[in-house]
This record gives C-alpha cells, sequence and structure tokens, in this order.
C-alpha cells in the first residue's frame, strides 16, 4: 500500500498498513527519528520487551501522566494504550501526541460509555465522581478526580469522610477500595478483561508446587483473587516489591509485560506469571499488545496515526487529571524517574 492510501485507510485499520523493510534496523532507525523530530517515547509496562527497551520513559499510568505532563519533547510518542494517549493529549495540548495503532483500546475504558455514565450520575446527585484513569477522554469531563491504582487509596482518604462517592468503571479496584478505606461507594460495574481471567484453582495449584513464591496481584483483579494476596500493588507497586522483597519467586497476576521489567531488574529471581482459567496466554492484553516496533517506527516516520480531541473535551477532562497531579503531589507521589 502506498502512504496516500495508507493514510485514507488510518481510521479503518487504526495504523498506517505499509510495507516495513524486514531488514531495516528497527531499533536504530527509532533512536535516529526521536533525536530528529525531538520526540519522546512513553511506554506502559505491558508493552512487548522490545517496545520497553526503546522507550524513554517506562511505567505506570500515574508515572506516564506526570511525564506527558513535564516533557519538553515537541513529540511525544505514547507506546500505550488509547485513553493513556487521550490523557498525555489533554496534559500537553499543544504538542503532537502519536499512537502507534489507534485502535490499541482497553475493555475497561469501553465498559462505562458516557452516555450511559451520565444517566447513572444523574441518579446520584450529591455524589462526587472519582474515575479511574483508564477511561475515555470524554467519560474524564463528567469525572471530578481522576486515580491510577498508585494513588487511588491517596485519592479517596483526600475526600472529607461524609463525602459521597462514585467510583468509575472499575467494580475490583472500587471494591478493593472499599475494602480498604471502610467507605461506602457506588460502583460503576466495569472491569478489565485480563484482570479477570486469573484462576483461583490453578492459582492455589501453584503455590502448593512453588511453596516459597510470594503471590502477588494487581488491584483490577478480582475479590476472590486478591483475597489470596501476600501483596496487591499497581504495576509499579508490584516491581518495587519484586526488587526489595528477599523471596526469590513470585507469582504475578497482572498483565505478563511486566515480567520483563522484573526479571531486568532482578534478574536472579524467579517470576511465573498467574495462570488463566483456560489454557491460552490470555493475561496478555491485546490491546496493548497491538502496538509492534514496526507500527511505532512507522508512526515516527510519518507521524500519524495522531490523537486530536476537541477543545472542549480537553478544557472539561483535563481538571479532573490535574486535581489527580495535585493530590499525588500532596501525598508525597511525585514525579518518578
Ligand atoms: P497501572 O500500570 O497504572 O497499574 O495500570 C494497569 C493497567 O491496567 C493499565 O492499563
Ligand atoms: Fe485496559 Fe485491562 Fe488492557 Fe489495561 S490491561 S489496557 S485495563 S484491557
Amino acid at each position: 500500500m502506498d502512504l496516500a492510501t495508507a493514510s485514507q485507510k488510518l481510521q479503518h485499520n487504526g495504523f498506517l498498513d505499509l510495507d516495513v523493510n524486514p531488514e531495516l534496523d528497527l531499533v536504530a532507525e527509532i533512536q535516529r527519528l526521536k533525536k530528529e523530530k525531538n520526540a519522546v517515547i512513553l511506554a506502559h509496562y505491558y508493552q512487548e520487551s522490545e517496545i520497553q527497551d526503546v522507550a524513554d520513559y517506562i511505567g505506570d499510568s500515574l508515572g506516564l501522566s506526570q511525564q506527558a505532563a513535564a516533557t519538553d519533547a515537541d513529540i511525544i510518542v505514547f507506546a500505550g494504550v488509547h485513553f493513556m494517549a487521550e490523557t498525555a493529549k489533554m496534559l500537553s495540548p499543544n504538542k503532537k501526541v502519536l499512537l502507534p495503532d489507534l485502535k490499541a483500546g482497553c475493555s475497561l475504558a469501553d465498559s462505562c460509555p458516557p452516555h450511559l455514565f451520565r444517566k447513572f450520575k444523574e441518579k446520584h446527585p450529591d455524589h462526587i465522581v472519582v474515575s479511574y484513569i483508564n477511561c475515555t477522554a470524554e467519560l474524564k469531563t463528567l469525572t471530578d478526580i481522576c486515580c491510577t491504582s498508585t494513588n487511588a487509596l491517596a485519592i479517596i482518604e483526600s475526600l472529607p469522610k461524609d463525602q459521597k462517592i462514585i467510583f468509575a468503571p472499575d467494580k475490583n479496584l472500587g471494591q478493593y477500595l472499599i475494602k480498604k478505606t471502610g467507605r461506602d461507594m457506588v460502583l460503576w460495574n466495569g472491569a478489565c478483561m485480563v484482570h479477570e481471567i486469573f484462576s483461583h484453582e490453578r492459582i492455589v495449584k501453584l503455590r502448593v508446587r512453588h511453596p516459597n513464591a510470594k503471590f502477588i496481584a494487581h488491584p483490577e483483579c478480582e475479590p476472590h483473587i486478591l483475597d489470596m494476596a501476600d501483596f496487591i500493588g499497581s504495576t509499579t507497586g508490584l516491581l518495587k516489591y519484586t526488587i526489595h522483597d528477599a523471596s526469590q519467586e513470585f507469582i504475578v497476576a497482572t498483565e505478563a509485560g511486566i515480567l520483563h521489567q522484573m526479571q531486568k531488574s532482578s534478574p536472579h529471581k524467579t517470576f511465573i506469571p498467574a495462570p488463566p482459567t483456560n489454557q491460552c496466554a490470555c493475561n496478555d492484553c491485546p490491546h496493548m499488545k497491538r502496538n509492534t516496533m514496526e507500527k511505532l517506527y512507522l508512526c515516527m516516520e510519518y507521524e500519524q496515526p495522531e490523537i486530536l480531541l476537541p477543545d472542549w473535551i480537553i478544557e472539561q477532562g483535563v481538571k479532573s487529571i490535574d486535581r489527580m497531579l495535585e493530590i499525588s503531589e500532596k501525598a508525597g507521589l511525585g514525579l518518578k524517574g
């Protein structure tokens, strides 16, 4: 396909469908483009290992938002999913934000359509809305304060005890927060397809075979999985735990991409992905994994696909992210390198 046709078909395909010479040194090309275009690559821990290794910053949703707000690059290339790139655009509206594949979505963000949420919110007029950052830019316009899995507890605890709260869209994270804070929150019934796939029975059997392994889990997992965990945390929290804990073996219940950084940080420790309910590798996020090195190279070369948002969404949505960043700063969860 030629460039003109590929550009025309971009919305339909989600990415620039152009052939890439298999002999091209993609790492070298991406490094060259970064310098030439003053671009920064921000990658989430769930990206494939090669993408993580070529990124300028790898992190969780909070760290990525903080980096997007602080960078002085002209172009932000977001190796993650659509809502993350939208967040970067809201925080840096004058910068060009690129996403290698526009169809890199999120089942959790999709589980909360703004038109339905608006009606839900109308039924609870005296409630403040706290939304997990894994939601669309439009949902953020209906949100008072965003949160990530790193700062969710600090955000909820920053609110007065008698403040009524709607928490959206992740019911599992919401239930975890209710348990931790003792607060009564109204929950939207959404969930992440990757974190709901873990098998209680198979994890129990795995722990019998690995009695010294610590079982660690992301709070997007279901309550019966979290109840078994030795430690619960965001991707950054889980990574730090594996670095500092003396155990040599860990069973990890989150998207398998994080194992790359865990293994790099602790080469002598053993990391076992928690088993899903069936035999497939379902703890790979199919949305995150739509990004590839070829798509990353093409989007940097041709500066497409680009994230564009209407002004009203940026103006109204960014307030909820700014409030989150302010509370995180106060709670000592500042910019991480
Ligand atoms: P964190 O990396 O912020 O823990 O988020 C996990 C996730 O599911 C991102 O899509
Ligand atoms: Fe969304 Fe879950 Fe994939 Fe994260 S892992 S992008 S929450 S579907």
